[in-house]
């Protein structure tokens, strides 16, 4: 009877050190995946676009892995109509992919429903799009300050906010006018005090420096690296131009429908 009974305790114990183990091996595990998500803020799992025109099914993207990391800027870089616009559509929720998937914070952001992903977009990201889209009526103090409002975050210092970032773009004097008034170059500066005015986690900017000259090309690059270092802000940016590997931590290429780490 004792002999049964020792077997049995003894069997106990195994059975109970087994499930504590595993427990462990699950907990650790959990922290690894948490830790994993955390460093990289977003993240594309083979990605594939085509687009349907007169029947035909054209490939423009396809297999696309990339993985960002918080508080860094990643470059993608390619020639026009490589599928620069197209990718940064698709990272952001704005274009929905063919196959695979995005990731953002642990969510799978092109699953999400069309009203959480427009939250998300006007809360965590600030965008720089290739043609502005300012808004025509209202003036480049207005066009910045929107985003603001948008997101609820209006106090007595927004103004000075505003008219600080206005600064810093080069256009203190240029607050009053409307996107008509507005050369090509101003109006690109204007579309990035706006996406920097709500501090982001996540900057989108197409072709950021497309429209400016040497100078301020230059200037806008500084900023944009300033922001990701003093900020924490995460950048993505497309553009044909190779200047902005030097200012990035990450760097792409197109090489055909995929993408080629260059740094
Ligand atoms: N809605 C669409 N329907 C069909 N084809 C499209 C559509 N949008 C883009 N394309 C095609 O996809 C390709 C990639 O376009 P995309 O705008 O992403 O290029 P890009 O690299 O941003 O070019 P650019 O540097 O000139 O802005 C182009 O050949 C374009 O014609
Ligand atoms: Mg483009």
């Amino acid at each position: 009877m004792a002999k049964i009974f020792r077997v049995f305790l003894l069997s106990f114990c195994v059975v109970i050190c087994s499930i504590f183990l595993m427990l462990l091996f699950s907990l650790v595990q959990a922290e690894d995946n948490i830790s994993k998500s955390m460093d990289n803020i977003l993240e594309a799992k083979n990605l594939g676009k085509n687009f349907l025109v007169e029947n035909n099914n054209e490939c423009i993207l396809k297999e696309i892995n990339i993985q960002i990391k918080a508080s860094q800027w990643m470059s993608l870089l390619g020639p026009s109509g490589s599928g620069k616009s197209t990718l940064l559509n698709i990272l952001s929720g704005l274009m929905m992919p063919s196959s695979g998937q995005v990731f953002y914070e642990s969510q799978i952001l092109n699953s999400l429903s069309d009203d959480k992903k427009s939250e998300i977009r006007s809360s965590d990201f600030g965008f720089v799009f290739q043609f502005f889209e300012l808004v025509e009526h209202l003036t480049a103090f207005e066009n910045i300050r929107f985003m603001l409002e948008l997101n609820s975050l209006v106090d007595q210092d927004s103004d000075d906010k505003v008219k600080a970032l206005l600064e810093s773009v080069g256009l203190g004097h240029r607050k009053n006018h409307f996107p008509r008034q507005l050369s090509g170059g101003e109006k690109q500066r204007v579309a990035l005090a706006r996406a920097f005015i709500h501090d982001p986690i996540l900057i989108f900017a197409d072709e950021p420096t497309g429209n400016l000259d040497e100078k301020n090309s230059e200037k806008i690059l500084e900023l944009l690296k300033s922001l990701s270092q003093n900020n924490k802000t995460t950048i993505v940016s497309v553009s044909h131009d190779r200047n902005f590997i030097q200012y990035s931590n990450q760097a792409y290429e197109f090489k055909g429908y995929c993408l080629e780490q260059i740094k």
